[in-house]
């Protein structure tokens, strides 16, 4: 395992290039060493969408290839090694015309300072790859990572009804051979100044290289250890890449369980959950945003642990369990039992989470979860909850809720669930449930809620599903800013 640079498809020239620092960004590659000033810093922490690129990759059957939107700037350099990256240069044809969405842009005048432009171009591409003919509700979800302060959103989500009448010189088999060109199959390291990024493409060498390196960090989709170096400024002297190791990239569906590998992209696990779970739509729908989600893990967000996780909340009243290996050694574990504290969870020295499995929907079960933050689009959680109920008749048989951002982990209402469970399932139910709730939990206050507001929200949370499976009130209420 050893290589001192690594190679890449850029506008579609290969480059090969010696990394420098591990955890240099792709955005100060492009705009430093290659001058490709299109893709901007606006934020340097994945939110504001003005150094949206598109990634190109093999995909899992190795014979097609996979395109996504992901932020320059929080994706470590060498993590693109044997990808292609399209950057706002690399859209126009080969006699310089505008790419359709660019002239779509222009016609409907959709830039004004321009700064975001870039980034609100490569998420239309992406877009316009996957949906030539996309409802409001495609454009509004696509283009849930970018943010505009001059045009408003109307003129572009106006570029986006009309790009789709021209097309474009787009031939996915060139792209398939020129990343069969820089593809490398086995493991990896880079290394400068005593600092190391190993990039191993088995299970087996990455659980040997955490347990040789139990301080090391591991990098799944970078979207929450990206932000420790760009915003916390934080050195991070040995990482060890999961997202090249093709046991930790599987999503299965055994008789039981739905089997989610360490290393899956939200983009790619989301479907399986909600096809199991359509309750959960919304919550999946609500998370982050396209560009985050296609390189964020669903593992990451369990082991990151952050208090107010969104996919923790319903995992946990799944029934959920992750499947831990240390060295040659597996264990299971209930996601129940994962967290011990704010920060503190049972991974032990070099120990990671292979596959999150998830128990298949049962019939005559509702699942269901809400999502509360300020923003309807790209926001943390204030208070994230998950419900799953089994009636007997009117009569509640088993009653599970857990909640995000009411306490210092993600757990389970327990007296919630007792007052409900054996009872029937009413109005005057659900309030005693109410008040068991405030037994519950003793939220904090921060800047996302004060306390008092987060104890209320999540009574009104409760009620509120309980509102939706009586039909005295639809799923969806929620509305966009734009
Ligand atoms: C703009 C923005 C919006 C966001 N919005 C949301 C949101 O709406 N809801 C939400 O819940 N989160 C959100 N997040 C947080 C983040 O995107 C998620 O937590 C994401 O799932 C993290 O996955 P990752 O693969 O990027 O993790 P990484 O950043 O790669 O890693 C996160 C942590 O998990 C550890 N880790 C990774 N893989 C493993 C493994 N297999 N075994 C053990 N440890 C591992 C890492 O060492 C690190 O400690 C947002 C982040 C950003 C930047
Ligand atoms: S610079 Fe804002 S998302 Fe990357
Ligand atoms: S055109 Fe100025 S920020 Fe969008």
């Amino acid at each position: 395992m050893s290589a001192s640079t690594i190679r890449f498809v850029l506008n579609g020239e290969i480059v090969e290039t010696d990394v420098i620092d591990p955890t240099r960004t792709v955005l100060q590659f492009l705009r430093e060493d290659f001058a490709l000033k299109g893709t901007k810093e606006g934020c340097a922490e994945g939110d504001c969408g003005a150094c949206t690129i598109v990634v190109v990759e093999i995909d899992r059957s190795g014979n097609d290839i996979d395109l996504k939107t992901v932020n320059a700037c929080i994706q470590f350099l060498p993590t693109i090694d044997g990808k292609e990256l399209i950057t706002v240069e690399g859209l126009p044809g080969e006699n310089g015309d505008l790419h359709p969405v660019q002239q779509a842009m222009v016609d409907n005048h959709g830039s004004q300072c321009g700064f975001c432009t870039p980034g609100f171009i490569m998420s239309l591409f992406a877009l316009y790859r996957a949906n030539s003919e996309p409802s409001r509700q495609e454009i509004d979800d696509a283009l849930a990572g970018n943010l505009c302060r001059c045009t408003g959103y109307q003129p572009i989500i106006a570029a986006a009804r009309s790009m789709s009448s021209m097309a474009d010189e787009w031939n996915p088999r060139e792209h398939l051979d020129a990343l069969k060109s820089v593809a490398r199959q086995d493991s990896f390291e880079v290394e400068h100044n005593g600092r190391r990024f190993y990039a191993p493409s088995d299970i087996a060498t990455l659980a040997a290289l955490f347990v040789k390196h139990p301080d090391a960090t591991l990098l799944a989709g970078g979207t929450d250890v990206g932000l420790w170096v760009t915003k916390q400024h934080r050195e991070l002297e040995t990482i060890i890449y999961t997202a090249r190791v093709a046991e930790m990239l599987s999503v299965e569906e055994t008789d039981t369980h739905l089997e989610i590998g360490g290393a899956v992209s939200l983009t790619h696990a989301i479907p399986a959950i909600v096809g199991q779970y359509p309750g959960l739509s919304e919550l999946f729908r609500r998370f982050a945003s396209p560009p985050i989600r296609n390189a964020g893990t669903l593992g990451g967000n369990i082991a990151n642990g952050s208090p107010i996780g969104d996919s923790m909340p319903a995992l946990m009243v799944l029934d959920a369990s992750l499947v831990l290996r240390q060295g040659d050694s597996e264990r299971e574990l209930p996601l129940g039992d994962f967290y011990h504290d704010y920060q503190v969870d049972d991974l032990q020295s070099g120990e990671f989470v292979t596959r999150i499995r998830i128990p298949l929907a049962q019939d005559g079960v509702l699942v269901g979860s809400q999502k509360w933050s300020k923003r309807f689009d790209q926001d943390i959680s204030a208070v994230c909850t998950a419900y799953r109920l089994e009636l007997d008749g009117d009569r509640v048989s088993d009653f599970r809720m857990a909640c995000g951002g009411m306490a210092a982990t993600i757990r389970r209402a327990t007296n919630c669930e007792k007052t409900i469970t054996g009872s029937v399932w009413t109005e005057a139910t659900i309030d005693k449930a109410c008040a068991a709730l405030a037994e519950d939990f003793a939220p904090i206050s921060d800047m996302r809620a004060s306390a008092d507001i987060r104890l209320v929200a999540v009574q009104n949370l409760l009620r509120r599903f309980w509102l939706e499976t009586t039909g005295e009130v639809s799923e969806t209420v929620y509305t966009y800013g734009r």
